[in-house]
């Protein structure tokens, strides 16, 4: 058996809000095999952002553990897991005051291990990758759109070439057309890149257009983690409303008919 690429076993996380406690997971567990593209979904405040960000190291779990590519994240440290481990934030968070080819490059500069051309034809590689043309690498974030933010983001998400992709909402506040355009960007990467991908997202195109798995996060822990046909089957209240409301019925009709079905 291939070993699992993300495996969280028994974690719980707990904040801390004055004096009382607020339990976000509760003896969750999570396994993503290889190749994968994992949604994960669930209502706000369930615990997703946190749980990638335990996943990259940036937060410790009270308790529990993460393994990610056969490592415990508690060993790999921070700056261990952000070499291996490509995150798309759900801010955009692009420097600023950088170009886009400063954003992409700024996870092989802060390596300071490559010289200066290198970096920056990797850099230049990555923004082709994404669907940008050359003359975006001296563009400013300010004059980029939505659409070009995330593509931007994406390249320096994968600017060190990781086997896994972590996406948080990455076609949030993206009007149709470059929320399409971006979901078939991200599946001829899958392909082409052999990525293992999970993806917090609310967007039911999304999660239909590209995931091979859905895993949904309710009461605290993840309650199915499955193909997408057996999990809209599955009953509980919040699968229910998330995805047999309108919205989602049209989503699903984008699935194609099932052979148990016909
Ligand atoms: N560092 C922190 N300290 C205290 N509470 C926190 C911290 N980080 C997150 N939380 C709380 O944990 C809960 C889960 O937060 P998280 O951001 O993971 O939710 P989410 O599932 O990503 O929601 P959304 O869909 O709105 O993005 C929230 O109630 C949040 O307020
Ligand atoms: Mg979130």
């Amino acid at each position: 058996m291939t070993e699992p690429v993300v495996d969280i076993r028994q974690l719980w996380t707990v904040f801390q809000n004055g004096d009382k406690q607020a339990v976000i997971h509760q003896d969750l567990d999570l396994t993503v095999q290889r190749g994968e593209v994992l949604s994960l979904v669930g209502g706000s405040g369930t615990g997703k952002t946190v749980l990638l960000r335990q996943m990259l190291g940036l937060e410790i779990p009270a308790r529990g553990t993460i393994t990610v590519l056969g490592r415990p994240v508690a060993e790999l440290g921070q700056r261990g897991a952000a070499s291996r481990v490509g995150m798309l934030f759900q801010q955009g968070a692009l420097f600023s005051a950088f170009t886009v080819l400063e954003n992409i490059a700024f996870p092989l500069r802060e390596l300071g291990v490559l010289p200066a051309g290198l970096i920056r034809d990797a850099a230049m590689v990555k923004l082709q990758m994404v669907g940008l043309p050359p003359e975006a690498a001296d563009k400013m974030p300010s004059d980029l759109s939505g659409g070009m933010i995330k593509r931007v983001a994406l390249a320096r998400a994968l600017i060190m070439d990781p086997p896994l992709l972590l996406l948080d909402e990455p076609t949030a506040g993206l009007d149709p057309e470059s929320s399409d355009s971006f979901c078939a960007l991200l599946r001829s990467l899958h392909e082409a890149m052999g990525l293992t991908v999970i993806m917090v997202t609310h967007d039911l195109d999304t999660i239909f257009e590209l995931s091979t798995r859905i895993a949904v996060l309710a009461e605290h822990k993840v309650i199915i983690n499955a193909a997408p046909r057996q999990v809209v089957a599955f009953e509980h209240p919040f699968i229910r409303e998330f995805f047999l409301g309108e919205r989602g019925r049209r989503a699903m009709a984008l699935l194609a008919p099932s052979p148990q079905l016909l």
